[in-house]
């Protein structure tokens, strides 16, 4: 159907789309650039709850932004169940392909404001010249599946914050994409809408197997999630499964080694080492073993005051930077 590609990439059968090696600069000039992805790479199962977490400026949106098709990423491939490359479309193409497989639900609604509840939920099954009953069918259930059909005439200066988040989810669902994308879809609602949303995701995920990648810190979100990614300087460092503690990420975390093998060791065992520059290693039956070496004039090494980053004071004892959440490997004793 999308004749601008000449290669396809087979997926297995189980998934819902591949992200392999993502790096996104942003800025042209040298001074300005920020790099906002470096070498992310993960997969997405058919009927798949993921979640993204991570410090503010880790590259969450940067991330969705692209897999969703509204940012070219500077290098990497973007692989949806089809085969299709979303890196490689033309923007013609594009523009289609998001409208039938992709729904995003986004910080900022994006809600045409002078269109009412229903009219900005149908928008979407026009654009694809849906049937009028079917959109008039499918704009019902999911108004009522979200508690919105009471305020379907209104438009979005007249609903509450947590209508118009049902609004932009409602509409996201309309066309019954493959995967959503949301970006702290939670985030200004209240508890028992954050979880009337996530029951919603859930049921649709197994209904038609649609898959979901959400940005987000909120517990409720990590608590419907199957599967959260934790990402960290623009790139993925663990991995957790169901139910565990956004407090005490370290407890639940399994390590992931980036796309060269470079792995981020956690603040706890950092601190239980006491601060270890040396690592010896070696493969045995149990795995990778690390064995640290406490040699006392690599402990004496450069000592850092001030996070490299941000360039917050950091306390005695810290390996992370309390305010962006970068790694210390040198730190103040
Ligand atoms: N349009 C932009 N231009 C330049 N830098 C940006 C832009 N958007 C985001 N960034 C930078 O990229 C990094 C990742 O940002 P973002 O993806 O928004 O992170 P998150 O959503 O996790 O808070 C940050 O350092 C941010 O300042
Ligand atoms: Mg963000």
């Amino acid at each position: 159907m999308y004749t601008g590609i000449t290669e396809k990439k087979e997926l297995p059968e189980d998934l819902a789309l591949q992200c392999l090696d993502l790096y996104h600069v942003y800025g042209t000039e040298l001074e300005n650039k920020v790099v906002a992805l470096r070498g992310v790479s993960f997969d997405i199962k058919k009927g798949e709850i993921l979640s993204i977490i991570g410090p503010s400026g880790a590259g969450k949106s940067t991330l969705l932004l692209s897999l969703g098709g509204m940012l070219k990423p500077s290098a990497g491939q973007i692989i949806f169940s089809d085969g299709t490359d979303i890196t490689k479309l033309p923007e013609k193409f594009l523009f289609e392909f998001r409208r039938k497989k992709i729904g995003y639900v986004f910080q900022e609604q994006n809600l045409l404001p002078h269109l009412s509840a229903e009219k900005n939920i149908e928008m979407p099954m026009k654009l694809l010249n849906t049937p009028y009953l079917e959109i008039k069918r499918k704009s019902k259930e999911l108004m009522q599946r979200l508690g919105i059909y009471h305020r379907r005439h209104h438009i979005p200066t007249k609903l509450s914050g947590g209508e118009r988040q049902r609004v932009a989810i409602a509409r996201a669902l309309a066309n019954n994409p493959e995967i959503i994308l949301a970006d702290e879809p939670t985030g200004a609602v209240d508890a028992e809408t954050s979880v009337q949303i996530l029951e919603l995701f859930t049921e649709l995920s197994n209904e038609f197997g649609t898959s979901y990648l959400i940005c987000s810190h909120d517990p409720i979100v990590a608590d419907f999630s199957n599967r959260s990614l934790e990402i960290r300087d623009g790139i993925i460092i663990g991995e957790h499964g169901m139910g565990f503690d956004l407090e005490n990420l370290d407890q639940t975390r399994l390590l992931v080694p980036d796309n060269q093998g470079r792995l981020s060791i956690p603040e706890e065992a950092m601190r239980q080492l006491g601060g270890v520059f040396l690592f010896s290693w070696q493969v045995t039956e149990q795995g990778l073993l690390l064995k640290p070496i406490k040699s006392p004039e690599r402990r004496e090494g450069p000592k850092i005051k001030f996070c490299p980053s941000c360039g917050l004071e950091i306390p005695p004892n810290t390996y992370s930077c309390p305010r962006c959440g970068t790694k210390l490997t040198r730190v103040v004793h």
